[in-house]
C-alpha cells in the first residue's frame, strides 16, 4: 500500500492511527515544528499561495499532485517507500540475513547518530535559505525555492519519525534538539560545517542545490541500502524528492551560464558586469568553492567508522546490488594517493576502510555528468568558455588532504603558490559583494532578473509566466 492517508493530522502511509503512542508523540512534536517553521522558515510569504507539489502516494505517479497552498498549511508527513517482501541484508558481515524491522541493541547508538546527523542537515538548509525569497530573480524561481524548503522540512519529518518510532526517549530528545540548533549559531550550530555557511545569494543557492543536495543524494542512497529497513524505506522515498532539488540547482547554474555568455558577447569589452551580468569566471569560482565544500561532507578517505558501518550492514555503497559483485569486501583493497615528502604516492587501504572515498567517487562521477551538460549548453552558445570541476584534493578541510595545498588539477603546491592563485580559484570578497549587489527581487510574473536566462519550460507543464506564487495573499 503506497497510498497516503491525508485524513489524519499527520499525513502518513505507516498506519500511524494504529500506533497511538507514536501518533501522540508526533502530534506533540508537530506544533514545535510549526513554530520552528514560522521562526526559521522562509522570511515573509507565509500567507502567499504557492504552487507546490505534494506527494499523494509513494509510487512514480505520486508526484502528480500540484496545487496552491500557503506554506504553513503544507501537508508535511511520513512517507515511506513500500516494504520489499523478504528483503535481505545486501552487504557486510550479515549479508543474506533478513533485514531488521527493529534496531539491534548493539547498533542503536551508531544508527541514532547517523539519523540525527542526516536529520540535522534538513532544517539547517531551510535556515540557510530563509532570506532568499526577498531577492528571487523571478516568481518561477521563488516557487522552486519554496518547494525545496518545504521538502527539506518534510525530510526532517522523515528522520524524526525514525527517532520517535525506534529510539525511545533518547530519540524523542534528539527530535527536540533538531528544532533547537540553528545554522551558523555560535552556541548551537548545526552539526556539519557546510550547513553553517550562509546562503546570501542565488548563485550560492544554485551551487548548494547542485553540489550539497547531491551529497545528500549519495548519503541517502547509501542509507537506502541499510539493513535497518525503516531507514532504508524512508531514504528511498526521500531520494525522489531530492531529484527536484538537484534539478533546481543544475538548471539554475545553466541559466546563469547562458546569460553570462550572452552578456559577455554583448559587451564591447567582453565584461558582462558592465551590463549587470555575472562573469563566467565568477561562476567557475563558486563551483570550485561549493564542490570542494560538498566533497568534505563524505568524511575521511580512510575511516574505521565507515568500515564498521559497512561491516555491520548500516551503510552500503551506492547501488550496492547493481554496481558491485563482492558484497562482503573483506579481501579487497583500494589504492589512494597520499602525500609523502611533497610527492603523491600510492597507498593500499583495506576496501572497507575506503568506503567514504568510494561513495565520494560515485558522487564525483555524477557531478562530472552535470558539468558535461553545462558545457554542452555553453558549446551551443559558442562562447569559448568551458566550466571544469576541480580535483578532489583541491581546497579540502576534511580528510586526507586537509591542511595541504593543491592546484585545481590536484598537483601538490606550496602554501605560497596556493595563496598567490587563491583569488583566481575561489570567490573573493569583491566577487561576493558584486553578486550580492545583483540580488534584487523580480516579482512580476514572467519577468527575469537580468543576470539569469529564463528556464526552458515551466513547472508541471505550465508556462514560465505562470503565476507560481500569488504574492498578494
Ligand atoms: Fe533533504
Ligand atoms: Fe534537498
Amino acid at each position: 500500500m503506497s497510498g497516503i492517508d491525508y485524513q489524519q493530522l499527520i499525513p502518513n502511509n505507516v498506519d500511524l492511527s494504529n500506533n497511538r503512542r507514536l501518533q501522540r508523540a508526533l502530534e506533540k512534536w508537530q506544533p514545535a515544528f510549526l513554530d520552528w517553521w514560522q521562526d526559521m522558515g522562509p522570511e515573509g510569504f507565509q500567507t502567499s499561495d504557492v504552487y507546490l507539489r505534494t506527494a499523494v502516494s509513494t509510487d512514480a505517479e505520486g508526484w502528480a499532485n500540484f496545487g496552491f497552498v500557503q506554506m504553513p498549511e503544507y501537508r508535511w508527513g511520513i512517507f515511506l517507500a513500500d516494504r520489499e517482501k523478504d528483503r535481505t541484508i545486501g552487504f557486510g558481515d550479515h549479508a543474506g540475513k533478513p533485514v531488521w524491522q527493529e534496531v539491534p541493541g548493539e547498533y542503536r547508538n551508531v544508527l541514532q547518530r547517523i539519523i540525527v546527523t542526516q536529520g540535522d542537515t534538513e532544517p539547517a538548509s531551510v535556515e540557510q535559505q530563509r532570506f532568499l525569497g526577498k531577492t528571487a530573480p523571478s516568481v518561477y524561481d521563488l516557487r522552486n525555492l519554496f518547494q525545496v524548503n518545504v521538502e527539506e522540512g518534510r525530510h526532517l519529518w522523515a528522520m524524526v519519525y525514525l527517532l520517535h518510532g525506534y529510539f525511545g526517549r533518547d530519540g524523542r530528545e534528539e527530535a527536540e534538539t533538531l528544532l533547537e540548533r540553528r545554522s551558523g549559531d555560535e552556541d548551537k550550530p548545526r552539526i556539519l560545517d557546510a550547513f553553517n555557511q550562509t546562503c546570501p545569494d542565488w548563485l550560492t543557492f544554485f551551487c548548494f542545490t547542485t553540489f550539497t543536495d547531491r551529497d545528500g543524494k549519495y548519503q541517502l542512497a547509501s542509507l537506502a541500502e541499510s539493513a535497518f529497513d525503516p531507514l532504508s524505506r524512508t531514504c528511498r522515498f526521500m531520494l525522489t524528492e531530492e531529484a527536484h532539488h538537484m534539478f533546481v540547482g543544475e538548471r539554475g547554474i545553466q541559466r546563469v551560464l547562458r546569460r553570462s555568455a550572452e552578456l559577455t558577447k554583448e559587451d564591447s569589452n567582453g565584461d558582462p558586469r558592465n551590463l549587470g551580468g555575472i562573469r563566467l569566471q565568477t561562476v567557475q569560482k563558486y563551483v570550485n568553492y561549493w564542490f570542494s565544500y560538498s566533497i568534505d561532507l563524505f568524511g575521511s578517505e580512510i575511516s574505521s567508522n565507515a568500515a564498521d558501518y559497512f561491516a555491520n550492514g548500516i551503510k552500503g555503497r551506492y547501488r550496492e546490488n547493481d554496481l558491485w559483485e563482492d558484497h562482503v569486501a573483506i579481501e579487497a583493497s583500494k589504492t589512494l594517493k597520499v602525500l609523502k615528502d611533497d610527492v603523491l604516492v600510492d597507498s593500499e587501504v583495506p576496501l572497507r576502510n575506503a568506503m567514504n572515498e568510494i561513495l565520494r567517487e560515485e558522487y564525483i562521477k555524477d557531478c562530472e555528468l552535470v558539468l558535461k551538460r553545462w558545457n554542452r549548453a555553453l558549446d551551443k552558445l559558442d562562447c569559448g568558455f568551458r566550466i571544469t570541476l576541480p580535483n578532489h584534493r583541491f581546497h579540502r578541510r576534511q580528510g586526507l588532504y586537509a591542511g595541504q595545498f593543491y592546484d585545481l588539477e590536484g598537483t601538490p603546491i606550496t602554501e605560497e603558490q596556493f595563496n598567490a592563485k587563491k583569488d583566481d580559484w575561489l570567490p573573493t570578497d569583491d566577487d561576493r559583494l558584486y553578486v550580492h549587489s545583483l540580488m534584487k527581487p523580480v516579482y512580476e510574473h514572467g519577468k527575469m532578473a537580468n543576470w539569469i536566462a529564463p528556464p526552458a519550460r515551466g513547472i508541471n507543464k505550465n508556462e514560465v509566466e505562470y503565476e507560481y506564487v500569488r504574492l498578494d495573499g
